[in-house]
């Protein structure tokens, strides 16, 4: 049985004191919870990665950052390394994420340096993947992504875990959500992308999560689909009852 990792994804989002109430609040709510199958994943700001690992050291929560370079060390004024996030036992990396390709000139080629890298330093990493608004109405959404996975994976060996985040990028921070069905369509679409490129057992065992505007009020439907196992979560992650109830549906599914 594949996991379900419900992941919060703060983006660039509360000061330190809030970060730090968040972090001993969710952990003190999921303490003597059981999970099953359900793996919880924060990714907050990178500042606060090493006070977010003190908190959550022995309890059943997983951190992740947001970004990673595609650099190894040196001269890089501003950027983080794998080797620093494995060095800090890091377990999870966004990258690809539809804010960093618009803003800060992510390319395919980028994300499978870093998405490499990550490999090589045990960090199991989120691979973000979706079509811009302009792109599903032109109708190009299978081609768009099935692109951004062959970039993404080019020479990749595929022998440790792996998750994928489909999120559309007119569904994020927008408040509309991709139906379940239209959002189930595109998970098939990629786990058969790794069926075709790696194996059925490699596909299978993928999760593939959704992001896009996913709040309580619509998790369920959308993790009732088949091939969706999970959520990347921006907006409705910042607020620990919102998380908290979702964390809480997962479970229960
Ligand atoms: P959202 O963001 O839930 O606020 O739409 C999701 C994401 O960008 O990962």
């Amino acid at each position: 049985m594949r996991k379900i990792i419900i992941a919060g994804n703060w983006k660039m989002n509360k000061i330190f004191p809030e970060a730090e109430d968040f972090f001993m609040d969710i952990a003190e709510y999921i303490e003597n919870k059981k999970l099953g199958n359900v793996e919880v994943v924060i990714c907050p700001p990178s500042v606060y990665l090493e006070m977010a690992g003190d908190i959550t050291a022995d309890h059943q929560l997983f951190i992740g950052a947001q970004n990673v370079s595609r650099f190894e060390s040196g001269a890089y004024t501003g950027e983080l390394s794998a080797l620093m996030f494995n060095s800090m036992e890091l377990d999870y990396c966004i990258i690809g994420h539809s804010e960093r390709r618009k803003y800060f000139a992510e390319t395919d080629k980028s994300i499978n340096e870093k998405l490499k890298i990550l490999q090589e330093n045990e960090i199991i990493p989120i691979v973000c993947i979706g079509e811009t608004l302009n792109e599903r109405e032109s109708g190009i959404t299978e081609k768009i992504v099935l692109n951004q996975l062959e970039g993404a994976f080019r020479d990749v060996q595929i022998n440790d875990d792996v998750v994928i985040a489909y999120e559309p990028v007119w569904a994020i921070g927008t408040g509309v959500t991709a139906t379940p069905q239209q959002a189930q369509e595109i998970h098939y679409l990629i786990r058969n992308w790794f069926v075709d490129k790696y194996s059925k057992e490699v596909a299978e065992n993928i999760p593939i999560l959704y992001g896009g505007s996913m709040k309580p009020e619509n998790i369920k439907e959308l993790l009732s689909q088949q091939d969706i196992d999970g959520g990347l979560i921006g907006g409705a992650s910042l607020d620990i009852s919102k998380f908290s109830e979702m964390i809480d549906i997962a479970v229960e599914l």
